[in-house]
């Protein structure tokens, strides 16, 4: 994976990383890798270019969709997480479902539970639909990222928050939550009735010696409340085909989306439905290298950054949290990168509360072009301190 790079290759994509980077910048911003994708699913998609590209098979029967089976297996197989094919629903993407959830679900004004810093469409979303944003803090511990539940569930039950959103791993710190942190949050939002929206785009992405548990795994209970969300977009870099799952388990969710005209979110595209589920069934071994490759860049990032930038290496996915307070910077630190280092980061500051001071870094290139990156963003620094 990290073989041979052309730049001038890559700077022709028409992907937003490398299309947006702006001449001469390196792109470490938005949350794509840059290596190609399993041959299966190569192959997959140049079967469909070749002429196959009819209406899909399960067009007249969305509950035919290959899908639904597939994410239930892969749930039971990598999480002993028992899933009703018939409750997994596939849309376009994400942040469409979260929108969807929100609006079927909750009212302008209603308060809604997120951890921060957060996903700035996150953010966007609650801004645009009025709804109000209780910021559930992280915490950067000696040992990693962390919260306090204490605090949270006081939160919660002081501003009567109707859902929370958990992101888990949580994009942008990479924390994994543990076993505990689920199940409180899970007791938290029995004892409020709550509904829980429940991100794992990045789980499998998670790193060793850490565990993904899935939140609706944990029981019945918070089963009944949840929304799952996943896709194999961030796994197998496949965000452009735009196609994810929502597990839902909630009863009230699975009536209010079945009330709605069939047609009414747009359907996903048969090739992006094939190239999931090939991804899934035939993606191992990819995956396998591919984690492999994100670790060492990962501990790259780690060993080259200079000590006024730290960083908390994340348990699961490619994204950096880089805490650059201790450069003492008078600009968000992404301006300042790009300006003086020429690479692009995403700017702390859109994360919402707990970001000031912080820009991402996105690591899933090929190492040479890490290796320009951090050096470039280490030099930026270094001149800055000597200035
Ligand atoms: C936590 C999280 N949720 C959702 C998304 C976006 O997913 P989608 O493209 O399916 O909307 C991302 C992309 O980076 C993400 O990090």
């Amino acid at each position: 994976m990290n073989d041979l790079v052309d730049i001038d290759v890559l700077r022709q994509r028409v992907g937003i990383k490398w299309a947006q980077a702006g001449a001469d910048v390196l792109p470490g911003w938005i949350a794509d890798m840059d290596f190609p994708v399993p041959d299966q699913v190569r192959a997959v998609l140049r079967h469909g270019a070749d002429g196959d590209l009819g209406y899909p098979a399960w067009d007249d029967r969305p509950d035919r969709n290959p899908l639904q089976q597939a994410f239930a297996d892969r749930m039971r197989d990598r999480y002993d997480f028992t899933v009703d094919p018939g409750a997994v629903y596939v849309f376009t993407e994400l942040i469409q479902v979260l929108q969807i959830v929100l609006q079927l679900m909750t009212r302008p004004g209603d308060a809604i539970a997120v951890h921060t810093p957060t996903y700035p469409p996150f953010l966007k979303t609650l801004e645009v639909m009025g709804r109000r944003l209780v910021p559930i803090p992280m915490i950067a511990g000696e040992h990693g990222w962390t919260f306090d539940i204490e605090q949270m569930a006081e939160d919660v039950r002081r501003n009567g928050c109707r859902a929370v959103i958990l992101v888990n791993p949580n994009n942008p710190t990479g924390h994994v939550f543990d076993r505990d942190e689920l199940s409180a949050i899970a007791e938290i939002a029995c004892r409020n009735d709550l509904f829980v929206i429940s991100d794992e785009i990045h789980s499998e992405l998670t790193h060793e010696p850490y565990r993904h548990i899935p939140l609706a795994s944990l029981g019945p209970e918070i089963a009944r409340r949840t929304v799952t969300l996943n896709s194999a977009s961030k796994t197998f870099n496949l965000a452009g085909l735009r196609c994810c799952v929502a597990h839902v388990g909630d009863s009230r969710v699975r009536a209010a989306l079945d009330a709605q005209p069939p047609q009414l979110y747009g359907q996903v595209s048969a090739l992006s439905v094939l190239a999931t589920h090939t991804a899934w069934q035939e993606g191992a071994e990819w995956l396998a290298r591919t984690r492999q490759t994100l670790i060492g860049n990962r501990d790259l990032v780690a060993d080259a950054l200079p000590p006024e930038i730290r960083f908390l290496r994340p348990a699961a996915s490619y994204l950096a949290w880089l805490d650059c307070r201790g450069l003492e910077l008078d600009q968000d630190p992404a301006a300042f990168f790009l300006e003086h280092a020429k690479v692009r980061l995403l700017s702390g500051p859109d994360f919402g509360p707990g970001g000031a001071g912080f820009a991402r870094l996105n690591f899933a290139t090929f190492r040479p072009v890490l290796e320009e990156m951090l050096s470039r963003v280490g030099n930026a620094a270094q001149q800055h301190l000597n200035r």
